[in-house]
């Protein structure tokens, strides 16, 4: 299927969806259309999963929620079509484009703009990828001597990680909590 197919599925399936951006809950085995098929996620009890929930409710300071980057229509993850939607509904304003973990890199990048924020956030549009940073620990048995990272934040006592949000054990990102710089979430 053509990148441009996709993109319409993607429009149809969040116009087709629509009423569930006001509702409260989301019926079991809903069925969202992607470019694969259809994704539809199951309940125990078959009951309906609760939109109103601490996991869809914005719990820190910049706007996301748990939701912003495990999307249900999304297979509870986020991929580069829909991340493009976002960002052109939001002009890149959505809480998922932060700085602190969106960006490919935190600092020397431009968000004052459309422009700037396409360009800061690029691995995220274009692979989804949100950047954890871990501290290279003191027990470490190796030297980071020297950094080449073409998104900048050449660092070497950080060591830049980049994740999706689902093909990645869920403990990789914060099994060291006290040399977590940011601990998964993404939350500053
Ligand atoms: C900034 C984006 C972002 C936000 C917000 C976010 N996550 Fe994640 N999530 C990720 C990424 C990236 C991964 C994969 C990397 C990892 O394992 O840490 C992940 C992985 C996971 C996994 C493991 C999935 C698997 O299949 O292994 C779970 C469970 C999870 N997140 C739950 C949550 C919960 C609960 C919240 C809200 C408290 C949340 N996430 C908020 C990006 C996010």
């Amino acid at each position: 299927m053509t990148g441009n197919s996709t993109h319409k599925l993607i429009l149809l399936a969040l116009a087709f969806s629509g009423f569930i951006a006001n509702s409260e809950s989301l019926p079991n085995l809903y069925p969202f259309p992607d470019a694969a098929g259809q994704l539809e996620t199951y309940k125990i009890r078959n009951q309906p999963i609760d939109l109103t929930g601490p996991f869809f409710q914005s719990l820190g300071t910049n706007g996301r929620s748990c939701g912003s980057c495990h999307r249900p229509a999304q297979g509870w993850s986020i991929s580069p079509h829909e991340l493009k939607l976002r960002f052109d509904l939001t002009q890149g304003l959505d809480p998922i484009f932060r700085a602190n973990d969106g960006s490919n890199c935190d600092h020397n990048i431009d968000t004052s703009t459309v422009q700037g924020r396409r360009k800061a956030y690029g691995l995220l549009l274009n692979k989804g990828l949100i950047r954890i940073e871990i501290r290279v620990p003191e027990t470490a048995e190796f030297d980071v001597m020297n950094v080449a990272n073409p998104y900048g934040c050449s660092d070497s006592s950080w060591l830049q990680r980049f994740f999706d949000a689902v093909h990645v054990p869920a403990s990789s990102a914060c099994d060291q909590p006290t040399g977590t710089k940011h601990c998964h979430v993404g939350w500053t």
